[in-house]
């Protein structure tokens, strides 16, 4: 239960998705099993249909965790693009480089390990997707590194944004996540407001904004 969406229409709208293949199946039993954070189910099809209607070729993702929004990617993709994923504890990079593997894909992953506060400085390139699912205090800053590594066009994608209903009101704030919550609200405050970017944000799972990068070919 996310706070955000209703319980009974939460459950409604994950038994729409189609069930995973034994691939995904697997690795959401292990998260569960193991208390990995992974994406949603609602977000899962959120992120194919992003890739899908806006041709993505290429995504950079902070918070790869075992691999699982990366696998989702590279299978919107059809197996082809590029993926560059950052991930801070070791385990989790490792899992996630040995899960997709097994995926068979051409998709070009390219994994790293470290706190993406540093690890964006080192990273060339442009890319059509960012998936920004990392410590939620950081968003602000790992969107500062990540402006210019984003093509014209593009999408930014925040996970968590509402956090368990927190951002939306203080009524349901928890003391020692202030700071969190304060620096959220910030930057959802900044990413709305930013004039290069169309932004909208979604109620599902735990809050999503998607924020189109102005620029794109026929503007
Ligand atoms: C919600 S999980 C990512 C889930 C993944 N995107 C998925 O759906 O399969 C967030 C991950 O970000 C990692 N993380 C948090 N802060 C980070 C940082 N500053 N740099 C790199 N990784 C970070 C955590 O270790 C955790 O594995």
């Amino acid at each position: 239960m996310s706070n955000i969406v209703n319980e009974h229409v939460e459950k409604y709208i994950r038994g729409l998705v189609h069930e995973s293949e034994d691939y995904f199946l697997q690795l959401e039993d292990y998260a569960e099993e193991h208390h990995v954070p992974i994406i949603h189910k609602e977000v899962k099809s959120l992120l194919a249909f992003v890739v899908k209607s806006t041709n993505v070729r290429s995504v950079l993702e902070i918070g790869t965790a075992i691999g699982y929004s990366a696998s989702v990617f590279a299978r919107a993709m059809n197996g082809k693009g590029k993926i560059t994923s950052i991930e801070r504890r070791e385990s989790y990079h490792d899992m996630a480089k040995e899960n997709v593997e097994k995926l068979g894909y051409e998709t070009e992953f390219d994994f790293r390990l470290g706190d993406a506060m540093e690890v964006l400085d080192d990273i060339d390139g442009t890319y059509d997707l960012i998936f920004v699912d990392a410590a939620k205090g950081h968003y602000q800053v790992f969107l500062d590194k990540c402006l210019d590594k984003l093509n014209p066009g593009g999408v930014i994608v925040s996970d968590n944004v509402l956090y368990q209903g927190m951002i939306a009101s203080d009524e349901y704030v928890i003391r020692r996540k202030k700071t969190i919550v304060k620096r959220m609200r910030n930057y959802l405050d900044h990413i709305s407001n930013h004039p290069d970017f169309t932004t909208t944000l979604l109620p599902i799972s735990d809050g999503v904004a998607l924020s189109y990068k102005h620029g794109g070919q026929d503007e």
